[in-house]
């Protein structure tokens, strides 16, 4: 099978890799990517931009892919896979329609109360007036999300009154603005991610992500500062519980509304004194999660993901999973989440990869004129470990991240701190 993946970040790398690594995979093209899977994919810029579906339908037909896999969720919500689709490719990632799900929160949560699935209460506000009435009617801590796609920033959460009023405010200033004022959940988060065929669901490992910039959970929140899975702390009824309560209703709420989901759902949920809520659904692997959930995965992805573009699910065999537990790291400019400082040397990768268990996924990178591996965005690279325990796999990623060298940069240095800890509990 040949196939072309869109995006260029570390969830991408992360996909890329396991796709060369499954032998019915003759063929792996990337497009834009980025210098580190040029080392192992074949990388095709895409001038126009990732919203170019007739630019990534010219790449498909060029090299004669039998899949296209959409990495990214704002190509999704633009509707790119629409037009893979409709061009005779079978495409790993939702329509436009169903991408909607992770496109405007109030949505989802419409979505959410039709198939009963559980989530926190929330006021969908369109005024200023309704905003500060739902700010009063839930309380403090405040919790306000832009309606839109806002790369993981559009939410804040606060004990401060003015702050959630300002923010709310900026959201409802932009065109067609809506703000949704939410029910303050309490409890550890988890990022769940489903294969979806349109009707059946298939659950990978969960993961845990730390959005905040900072250590300790300070900071403003990022697009994901690192990850770990499995969950050993986490009841072991959960996945299938959540598939029951959350994953499969929703799926057949969106084949009900003739808009079938195909793709990966993203569950995104805090686990509260009171059961599980979700938090949010995205459209697409997460990111940083996807680079120690795939790093476990054992069943060839490649298989996997067209089974799902085809609607096949049903007849896939039980997954297999290593013991081993996997750690990420990001590592970020200097300025991230803000405006990020770019251009910057970076080195120390192949000293990085040694370390055993080891590798060095990349997002903002890029070649200067001379060649040399320069700094291109905010999160620049996503360094993951594997090891036989959470410990282990921890002091091997953040061994690893000490040996890269990149001027002003940043990383968090308590990812899965707590769960090795054993600091994690549920209820
Ligand atoms: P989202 O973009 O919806 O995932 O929100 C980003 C982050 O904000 C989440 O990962 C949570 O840490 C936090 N958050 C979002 N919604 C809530 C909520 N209802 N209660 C508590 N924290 C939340
Ligand atoms: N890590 C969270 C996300 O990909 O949105």
């Amino acid at each position: 099978m040949r196939v072309l993946v869109v995006g260029s970040g570390a969830r991408e790398h992360a996909i890329v890799r396991s796709l060369t690594a499954d032998r019915d995979v003759e063929a792996v093209v990337v497009a834009p990517g980025n210098p580190g899977m040029d080392a192992v994919a074949l990388c095709e810029p895409l001038p126009a931009g990732l919203l170019d579906g007739d630019g990534i339908v010219a790449l498909a037909r060029r090299h004669a892919v039998d899949l296209v896999v959409v990495g990214p969720e704002a190509p999704l919500v633009a509707g790119v896979a629409d037009v893979v689709r409709a061009a005779g490719f079978a495409v790993f990632g939702p329509s436009a329609a169903a991408a909607m799900l992770e496109g405007s929160k109030a949505f989802a949560k419409e979505v959410m109360a039709a198939a009963d699935v559980p989530t926190a209460m929330a006021h969908v506000c369109t005024t200023l007036d309704e905003l500060r009435e739902a700010l009063d009617a839930l309380g403090a801590p405040y919790v306000v999300k832009d309606d839109g796609l806002a790369a993981g920033k559009g939410v804040v959460v606060t004990s401060d009154r003015d702050e959630a009023l300002a923010h709310g405010r900026r959201c409802l200033d932009k065109m067609d603005g809506r703000v949704v004022v939410e029910e303050y959940l309490d409890g550890p988060e988890v990022s769940l991610f489903c294969l979806c065929d349109g009707r059946s669901v298939i659950p990978l490992a969960p993961a845990q992500d730390f959005k905040r910039a900072y250590d300790g959970d300070t900071g403003p929140n990022t697009g994901g500062m690192g990850a770990y899975s499995p969950l050993d702390w986490a009841p072991p009824t959960m996945v299938d519980e959540l598939v029951v309560r959350v994953a499969q209703p929703t799926v057949e709420e969106m084949a009900r509304r003739g808009t079938p989901f195909v793709g990966v759902l993203f569950i995104g949920l805090a686990l509260t004194p009171r059961g599980p809520r979700v938090i949010e659904f995205n459209a697409r692997f997460g990111d940083p999660e996807t680079q120690v959930v795939l790093a476990r995965l054992k069943t060839p992805l490649g298989g996997l993901l067209l089974s799902a573009a085809r609607g096949e699910l049903d007849g896939v065999s039980p997954l297999h999973w290593t013991e081993q537990h996997a750690v990420t790291v990001v590592v970020a400019a200097h300025g991230y989440p803000g405006t990020p400082r770019t251009g910057d040397p970076v080195s120390g990768l192949e000293a990085a990869s040694e370390v055993p268990g080891a590798s060095v996924l990349h997002a903002g990178t890029a070649r200067d004129h001379e060649g040399l591996l320069v700094s291109a965005g905010g999160r620049v690279l996503s360094v993951v470990a594997v090891g036989d325990s959470l410990s282990q796999a921890r002091e091997r990623a953040y061994r690893a991240v000490a040996l890269i060298e990149l001027d002003g940069s940043q990383y968090r240095s308590d990812i899965a701190l707590a769960a090795e800890s054993n600091e994690l509990h549920v209820g």
